[in-house]
């Protein structure tokens, strides 16, 4: 085992994790409700702000038991911030209020 918590904390500011959770039952989940769509639109917002991988990852998800039929459900970490029913349309607002229109609030989180 190596414990690579200073690497990261050295690397990161923050990551995005996003439920695809696929689920082949009545209930809802969010791989059936846009969440590649989802990621794609986190991905391109943080790529676009030169801070994708570099100071903010993404990482696709199990179940964050915030399930739903509208949407996909989304935690940025360390922020403890939590979302559900989130679409490609709400990223570019969601982002922006944790991390700046420009991404510009990453280094001071
Ligand atoms: S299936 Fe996405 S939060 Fe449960």
């Amino acid at each position: 085992m190596k414990d690579r918590t200073e690497h990261h904390r050295e690397r990161l500011d923050a990551h995005v994790f996003v439920c695809a959770n696929e689920r082949e039952s009545e209930h809802a989940a969010c791989g059936g409700a846009g969440a590649d769509e989802t990621v794609a639109a986190v991905k391109d917002w943080l790529r676009e702000r030169d801070a994708f991988w570099t100071a903010v990852s993404v990482s696709t998800t199990s179940c964050l038991g915030l399930c739903s039929e509208n949407g996909t459900a989304l935690s940025i970490q360390p922020h403890d911030a939590w979302y559900s029913d989130v679409t490609p349309g709400d990223v570019p607002e969601l982002l922006a209020s944790a991390f700046g229109p420009n991404a510009n609030r990453v280094d001071d989180e």
